[in-house]
């Protein structure tokens, strides 16, 4: 027996990726980071990877090649595609823009139209022109007008060929890594920035909505949150304590800030965290991605519940997992549209589903091992080639409906 469940009409499909992590020969604060730390992060990994692993060099010269990549991306069925502007292309010395680049960027936008694909644009996936870390980056107030400044400069230009804007990326995710963890660039452990920068990304989010409101009345803006479904194991109370106080902190402080300043909810989902007695992380782990992350599908249910409360339509803009062989992505795909179809029946307001990612792609601090693409990438010859995950995939987007039994 077949059940079908059917997704509501104009659903968006597609994928998603981000500008640093494809394209291939930028120059900004990870590209430095990176010739500093590759040989570290090698030695680190016990040399299962060589230090080329962490350097980004020239990706999936996706810079070049966005075209063909579009066409694979409508060949596979997808509507939609997001897409991040590099903002150290567009400005790489404080105050000079280049015109090249931003119409580098207007090509890309029209590609996409051209192919029938909706584009949600990033202003900013974690990437920064080295000026603006000599100068403090977000840590520093002041500094939030030169990303604003920027933001203008890219939404003037577009407004009118772009719909969905998302402001900022995983505000969460990257002043964890860069500044409670002290992990990623500029490593700088320390709480007290650690708040700052979130501050100020809250701030700067609620600018630069203003900002593109001014062009664009009918522009549709928000930012892409990393929510993670903590679960009280068996409901006891101690678990239920911590998770509420989790849950305010990470899956809802950043949102409940900026509420009056977005027009949807960019979800990017990949973690379940089972909380059991006082203590996080307690995963059963049953299935695993290629990168050690639970495959615990059920969770984006959960979680998009749980955004309910923000009455908003919501875009899942990632969600995905790294597999090499492609043995899970299928079931994985599947298994999360299930989970989503439920919660879009019991009135959440979901409207469209982007899988990260559209390519395999150099997965930050990891470099190029995991494989998260639709598309897998030979990356001494550049070649694309579809892996087999990816026509169930589009099978899924023509129908509008997944079939489970
Ligand atoms: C998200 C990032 C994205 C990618 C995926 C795997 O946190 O936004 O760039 O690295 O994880």
């Amino acid at each position: 027996m077949y059940k079908i469940f059917k997704f509501p009409k104009d659903f968006l499909w597609g994928a998603a990726t981000s500008a640093h992590q494809v394209e291939g020969s930028n120059h900004n604060d990870w590209t430095e980071w990176e010739k500093e730390n590759a040989a570290r992060l090698s030695k680190k990994n016990e040399g299962k990877y060589p230090p080329e692993n962490f350097i980004s060099g020239r990706a999936c010269d996706h810079y070049s090649r966005y075209e063909e990549d579009f066409d694979l991306a409508k060949k596979l069925g997808h509507n939609t595609h997001r897409f991040s502007i590099e903002w150290s292309r567009i400005e790489p010395e404080e105050g000079k823009f280049s015109e090249l680049e931003i119409e580098h960027y207007r090509s890309v936008i029209r590609a996409l139209r051209a192919r029938g694909l909706e584009p949600f644009v990033t202003l900013w996936h974690w990437t920064m022109p080295t000026w603006f870390v000599e100068i403090g980056a977000f840590e520093k107030r002041a500094n939030i007008e030169y990303f604003a400044r920027f933001c203008q400069r890219i939404v003037k230009k577009f407004s009118g060929e772009v719909t969905f804007w998302i402001t900022i990326n995983e505000p969460e995710i990257y002043a964890g890594n860069s500044y409670l963890k002290g992990v990623w660039p500029p490593q700088n452990k320390n709480f007290i920035s650690y708040i700052k920068v979130l501050t100020n990304l809250i701030k700067s989010h609620k600018n630069i909505y203003e900002i593109i409101k001014k062009y664009d009345s009918k522009a549709q803006i928000g930012i892409t949150k990393n929510n993670i479904y903590f679960e009280a194991y068996q409901n006891k109370i101690g678990n239920r304590i911590l998770k509420k106080f989790i849950d305010w902190w990470w899956n809802f402080y950043f949102l409940n800030r900026i509420k009056k300043y977005q027009d949807f909810i960019g979800l990017n989902h990949y973690f379940h965290n089972r909380i059991k007695n006082f203590k996080f992380n307690q995963n059963e782990n049953k299935k695993i991605s290629d990168m050690g992350w639970e495959l615990y599908p059920e969770s984006i249910y959960y979680v998009l519940r749980s955004l309910k409360r923000y009455n908003q339509p919501i875009y899942i803009t990632e969600n995905g997992l790294a597999d090499a062989e492609d043995k899970n992505r299928e079931w994985f795909i599947k298994e999360s549209l299930k989970n989503i179809h439920k919660a879009i029946s019991e009135g959440v307001d979901v409207r469209g589903y982007l899988y990260w990612s559209l390519l395999d792609n150099f997965e930050w601090d990891k470099g190029f091992w995991p494989r998260f693409g639709l598309v897998e990438i030979n990356y001494r010859t550049l070649e694309r080639r579809i892996r087999p995950s990816a026509w169930e995939y589009k099978k899924i987007i023509e129908a509008n409906s997944i079939e489970i039994s």
